[in-house]
């Protein structure tokens, strides 16, 4: 094909118009479902999933960018197939049909990322064929991780690119899966009100080691992961794109988490169910009664005071030994360490920057949730600092409401 047969400059954007319409509805999409799914394997699979979502949409919308196309929402293009595709999916809820579908929806953007690049000239849009280079990768990747954990077959026919395409701004009116206010969970998981120890009478046993990794698990992963789907369902399309990304980004990475703690409960004997979960997570975060709010539940109170925590739990690991619970913490730390900017970042962005404001909505969700900031752990300044908590806000509300007495004091906050 010679520059003169390949896409015109018009053309490119509008198939990268078309592709980011795509993904980003299958986000929405993924992110919904997330929820209805009840056995843990395949909440997990679901959030693996909606990270590579979120990467190709990250390539494709940076190159629309390059491209000169218009800022968020306005640029997307989708075709009347793809639209009603997708509209049809809403009333699906159960496992099979969720599966059938992302499994299908990624094979039919492979082939139409396969097409395209044939129609992408080498030399004049060279930057084209990187992006859907590495949208290729991660389709690839997605479809081997979906493969390996037990999802397979699907079918969907959008034909994505070969049907007139309108300009059309992604809207809330558009269908998707209902929005749970709570998440399915597996038979095998017993609600129960009992306290965990703290992690000090944990580590002094395997029975505590193993109660302490359960409770990572059923208690705090796969919920974080709800909480970032739920963030993405119910308020993606009101917020910048790069809001999508970084809840699609740590949604992934908590189903991540979920599937390293579930293999460490497997190396020390234990299964899920073992011990019962109070669902304290999730119950927390859907108190609150906005976005800014929700991400203070969260990100900023949950995850913060489980940054002081985890520092906490690897200062014990280490003075016991403990050298693989260690290692575990050390990545898990890693990661929250980004959960918590994330919070701090579009705290910031829906309160306008202003600091009063981001204090004020961060006192009335622990107000709501009866939490304590900081929680129970010393607070680990440096830490705080690398997940952008500004210098003042580490002065007057960490630091001052230390010495004081806090109401997670009983709890377990975690990574
Ligand atoms: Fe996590
Ligand atoms: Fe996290």
């Amino acid at each position: 094909m010679t520059a003169l047969e390949s896409c015109t400059l018009s053309q490119t954007r509008r198939s990268l118009s078309a592709l980011a319409y795509f993904l980003r509805r299958l986000l929405r999409f993924e992110s919904a479902w997330v929820l209805h799914i009840a056995r843990f394997e395949d909440k997990v699979t679901l959030g693996l999933a909606l990270g590579f979502s979120g990467q190709m949409l990250d390539f494709v919308a940076l190159r629309q960018r390059e491209l000169g196309s218009a800022a968020d929402g306005e640029w997307v293009t989708r075709s009347g197939r793809t639209l009603a595709t997708f509209d049809a999916q809403a009333d699906t809820v159960a496992l099979t049909g969720i599966a059938a579908f992302v499994v299908g929806a990624n094979r039919e953007l492979g082939q139409t990322v396969a097409w395209l690049r044939t129609c992408i000239d080498p030399l004049y849009d060279q930057p084209t064929l990187w992006a859907l280079d590495c949208v290729t990768r991660l389709l690839e990747e997605k479809s081997a991780m979906l493969a390996t954990r037990g999802w397979h077959g699907g079918h969907c026919d959008c034909r994505l690119l070969t049907d007139d395409h309108a300009p059309a701004a992604l809207r809330q009116q558009d269908r998707c899966p209902p929005l749970l206010d709570q998440p399915r969970r597996p038979q095998e998981l017993q609600l129960g009100d009992a306290e965990t120890p703290g992690p000090a009478v944990l580590v002094q046993s395997e029975a505590g080691q193993r109660q302490l990794v359960h409770y990572i698990y059923s208690e705090i992963e796969v919920a974080a992961a709800e909480t970032c789907a739920r963030n993405i369902a119910e308020f993606g399309d009101g917020m910048p794109l790069q809001f999508v990304l970084d809840m699609a980004r740590q949604c992934a990475d908590e189903a991540r988490h979920a599937v390293m703690a579930e293999q460490m409960l497997a190396h020390y004997g234990g299964w899920l169910g073992e011990f019962n979960y109070r669902n304290r997570i999730w119950n927390a975060y859907i108190k609150g009664e906005s976005l800014a709010e929700r991400l203070a539940i969260e990100q900023v109170i949950g995850e913060g005071n489980g940054l002081d925590m985890s520092a906490h739990c690897m200062d014990l690991f280490k003075q016991h030994g403990l050298d693989r619970l260690l290692r575990y913490y050390e990545f898990l730390q890693a990661d929250e360490i980004g959960h918590c900017a994330f919070g701090n970042r579009w705290i910031r962005y829906l309160v306008d920057g202003d600091e009063q404001r981001f204090t004020d909505v961060v006192a009335s969700a622990a107000r709501k949730t009866g939490s304590g900031v900081p929680g129970y752990a010393p607070v680990c300044v440096e830490t705080r600092r690398a997940a952008g908590f500004s210098e003042q806000f580490i002065a007057q509300q960490l630091l001052k409401g230390a010495a004081g007495e806090t109401a997670s004091r009983a709890g377990l906050p975690g990574p």
